[in-house]
């Protein structure tokens, strides 16, 4: 997955974090794409992808943001498709998930809940101060 892929959105801390999931995944994709099994490398990515999707959650909700049940709702299926990858005892169905599925997946939820969670922050708390 290329990191130009990922959307751009505006929070720097946003995006290194999306940056490092990119990463993450890449590192992952390439085991795979070795022959590899990836297992530690999928933990690896479960683990960020559960550290992030944490704050943003409680973010959401603490401000009560518009979408954010859709948008918790499809942290789960972003989970999911790594939790697939990592039961999956076949190694091109891994790489598809890491090539394809996954990498999709993100950059729409970045480029639809992101979105619309960091620009929606953004106006709040600038009409705030
Ligand atoms: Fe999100
Ligand atoms: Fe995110």
């Amino acid at each position: 997955m290329e990191y130009n892929e990922c959307p751009v959105l505006d929070s720097e801390a946003v995006n290194r974090e999306h940056d490092e999931l990119v990463r993450l995944v890449n590192q992952a994709e390439y085991e795979a794409f070795m022959g590899r099994p990836a297992r530690r490398q999928l933990l690896q990515l479960q683990h960020y992808m559960q550290q992030h999707f944490q704050q943003e959650n409680s973010a959401l909700t603490a401000l009560s943001l518009p979408l954010a049940e859709q948008h918790q709702s499809d942290h789960q299926r972003l989970l999911a498709l790594v939790e697939r990858a990592y039961n999956s005892g076949d190694l091109d169905e891994m790489l598809e998930i890491l090539t394809d599925q996954l990498p999709d997946a993100i950059v729409q939820h970045i480029d639809r809940f992101d979105r619309q969670a960091v620009n929606w922050l953004k106006r709040h708390q600038h009409s705030a101060a």
